[in-house]
């Protein structure tokens, strides 16, 4: 394999020296007919056992022909803990611990494209020391609800910010020779029925919103795999979509690589071949003995096979196989991948409000630490992807390694939630009730964090909410804070006044009540394996807060599009939740048909998408409805000066210019954001739309002339009666600043 890809590299030099640079995606195929002379070796069942899985985590190869299997890990944030060849079962492993890097979210909120690069080479990286191929992510679906599910497995509620940062990850996983399995392709945006929901929506929404990060990745980044999504789009299944596999990915963007179902997520053998699934995760009942029998009638053809395998093994070849006596020798958590989870953090803390309570004082002996999020690890827990990870610094144990002897560090849990990893809840508990985590504040240990808080020169209390709230599988009911803990901190604040709210969670929570009562609030994510390492240095100030909000912190769940429409949760209440329904004891009990025939009788939902590209701020905006923090937002331990805007529109980019500085005492990091309003146009726009960003360091009193560029392309809508992308010219007003809603600097263009 490593003459292969010498072989890649030689071929491809000598293409460009011949001024034909090839694309990304162009590159996969310089190895075309040494693969075709592989597949006229194969038989017919050779080739169709590499349509479907091997193991749980492994699709065939061909031994006889020196072809290895293709490895997967989950994916997105860390390499998942080996499972047993059959399921996600622990496999007992003593080398497999990873490293925990920040989730999608909190790799969002860092807005940098740099950071987003190292965290892919981490990934690869570590992917690679355990035997594994293909990582199952980046998870890049836009974050349309706040209740989702996987919000904090996604990176951001805009395109712009998501696409940047896709694009990265797979640069950075893809250099380390591990290939991306970008995910899910497309509109995945709810958990709740998620097997069966039919995403319904316009073409100009699902391409300037919903595409575009998947977009980048391929083109730009030349992603080796895509895995489509368990939902339906606009009537069919992602797995079996003619419109998303066929004429776009392969079509219109030229993807040559191969698409790997998610997990269950094939529906059936004629809709998977005809419509561009190359391989069936988990099972082999569609593209298995099926697809044999229907070469045999005649319903499908050999050459169709052919071509599936050729998508499948240009990967096998840009991907060195790793030896299995190479793999799992050393510890996956390499130091220097620690290093970047580490950065990461550091540089993902937002903070969302300070009325001077941070960084710490000097003169803070007396800390109490209130909250059960301080000591909860969040590697794992409720559905999905986690990490095994080598080590996971908690909240409590970085304020306490970092505020030293002198300062004393006193902790009650001030509330109990009740977190457990999928499967079968506690012993005793319904699995609905484990998860809601809604019950009211117990007195007792109120009592015990009051009496903490009135003892101490300062409280840091830790809300937000948990690993079984917000999981895979399932959305949130709502975004309340769980637990009682509204109730918690409005004690607290009446008891030491002196407070600062550190938020652990992947998503945003209702802060209504909690706002007036936390004089400091900071949103801590879920941080990974250095999570509360970094979460202290920002704390006592060894660096300034830089992290900026990737979603939207509506005042009210209601006030979201989504949910003000009236499209989320499906007003037919169609299909129920599913997760919760596999646990219901009768269906625990039943047979895989009889399940499936249950699930098949349960009413079909559907999602209508009737705010169209309204999602996120582009709604908040346009609709003049305050949120509670906007899109971008994140203050700093410093205060920025922006300059004047100097903008220029060529041809084929608008260019800007300012200088920004530094006016604190401390270095600090601000992130510049670039928004475009349209200025008397007849195509309909929301009021606002990132186009460009970039994270800026600057030590105390330094200042530095800063450019953005916006490629012309990038102002392009979706026009739906040319069914092609289009420009509209006229005035444009570039507004740069700080967040969405803290505009600095403008200047207008005509394009
Ligand atoms: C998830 C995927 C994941 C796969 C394998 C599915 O349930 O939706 O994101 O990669 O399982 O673990």
């Amino acid at each position: 394999m490593r003459k292969t890809l010498l072989f890649i590299a030689a071929a491809s030099l000598l293409l460009q020296a011949c001024g034909r640079s090839l694309s990304p995606q162009d590159r996969l195929t310089v190895h075309d007919k040494e693969i075709d002379a592989l597949i006229a070796q194969m038989t017919l069942e050779e080739k169709v056992n590499m349509l479907h899985s091997k193991t749980n985590m492994s699709s065939a190869g061909v031994e006889r022909l020196g072809i290895a299997d293709m490895n997967y890990a989950d994916g997105p944030f860390g390499i998942r803990e080996e499972g047993q060849p059959n399921g996600f079962m622990s496999a007992g492993w003593t080398l497999d611990s990873a490293t925990y890097f920040p989730t999608g979210s909190a790799l969002a909120a860092t807005w940098s494209e740099e950071l987003a690069y190292k965290y892919g080479t981490g990934m690869g990286k570590e992917a690679r020391l355990r035997g594994k191929d293909v990582i199952l992510g980046p998870a890049v679906n836009i974050q349309r609800l706040p209740v989702g599910g996987r919000t904090y497995e996604y990176l951001s509620e805009d395109p712009v910010l998501s696409a940047a940062l896709a694009l990265s990850y797979t640069e950075g996983c893809q250099d380390q020779g591990t290939a991306v399995c970008i995910k899910h392709f497309a509109v995945n945006n709810q958990e709740t029925n998620r097997g069966s929901v039919d995403a319904q929506l316009d073409e100009r929404t699902l391409r300037e919103i919903y595409l575009k990060p998947f977009e980048r990745a391929i083109i730009e980044g030349g992603a080796m795999s895509v895995m489509p999504a368990y939902n339906k789009v606009n009537g069919d299944y992602c797995s079996e979509n003619e419109h998303l596999l066929n004429e776009i990915l392969r079509g219109e963007w030229g993807f040559k690589g191969f698409t790997v179902s998610d997990w269950g997520g094939t529906h059936s053998t004629m809709g998977a071949m005809l419509h561009g699934l190359n391989v069936q995760m988990t099972g082999s009942n569609y593209l298995g003995q099926p697809v044999i029998d229907s070469i045999a009638t005649g319903a499908l053809t050999e050459d169709l096979v052919d071509e599936k395998v050729r998508q499948i093994l240009r990967v096998r070849m840009a991907i060195e196989a790793v030896p299995s006596d190479v793999a799992n020798t050393v510890m996956t958590s390499r130091p220097e991948c620690q290093a970047i989870a580490k950065e990461v953090a550091e540089k993902s803390i937002v903070l969302l409000k300070n009325d001077g309570v941070l960084p710490i004082k000097a003169d803070v002996k007396k800390i109490a630490v209130i909250g059960q999020n301080a000591v909860l690890k969040t590697q794992s827990g409720g559905m999905g992807a986690g990490v095994k990870a080598l080590y996971e610094i908690t909240p409590l144990e970085g304020i306490r390694k970092r505020a030293g002897e002198g300062v004393e560090v006193s902790y009650a849990p001030g509330y109990k939630t009740i977190a457990f990893r999928w499967g079968p809840a506690p012993a005793n508990l319904d699995p609905l009730e484990a998860r809601s985590n809604d019950e009211p504040a117990d007195p007792a240990l109120v009592a015990e964090a009051v009496a903490l808080a009135k003892d101490a020169d300062l409280v840091l209390f830790f809300g937000g909410t948990n690993k079984s709230i917000e999981t895979e599988g399932s959305d949130r009911k709502n975004i309340d804070l769980p637990c009682g803990q509204n109730e918690l901190v409005k004690a607290l604040y009446a008891a030491n006044p002196n407070l600062a709210t550190v938020l652990i969670s992947g998503g945003p929570t209702d802060l209504q009540i909690l706002e007036p009562a936390s004089p400091a609030i900071v949103q801590g994510w879920w941080n990974g394996t250095e999570g509360g390492t970094a979460l202290a240095e920002v704390l006592f100030g060894d660096i300034a807060p830089s992290g900026k909000l990737p979603f939207t912190f509506p005042r009210k769940l209601e006030d979201s599009p989504a949910f003000a429409l009236g499209n989320f949760p499906d007003p037919n209440g169609a299909g129920g939740d599913l997760f919760s329904l596999m646990f219901r004891p009768d269906v625990i009990k039943m047979s895989p048909e009889e399940r499936q025939k249950f699930i098949d009788s349960l009413p079909k939902p559907v999602s209508k998408y009737t705010e169209r590209f309204y999602v996120g701020y582009r709604w908040f905006d346009t609709r003049e409805i305050t949120p509670m923090y906007a899109f971008g937002h994140g203050l700093s331990y410093v205060n920025f000066a922006y300059g004047e805007l100097k903008a220029q529109a060529a041809k084929d980019a608008v260019k800007v210019s300012f200088t920004l500085k530094n006016e604190g005492t401390m270095p600090a990091d601000e992130v510049v954001q670039l928004y475009v309003h349209r200025v008397d146009a007849k195509v309909e726009w929301p009021e606002k739309e990132l186009k460009a960003f970039q994270r800026v360091s600057l030590n105390a009193g330094e200042s530095k002339t800063i450019t953005l560029t916006v490629p012309m392309k990038e102002l392009r809508y979706w026009n739906e009666s040319k069914h092609a992308w289009d420009l509209e010219h006229g005035k444009l007003n570039i507004l740069v600043g700080s967040a969405s809603n803290d505009i600095r600097t403008t200047a207008e263009v005509t394009i």
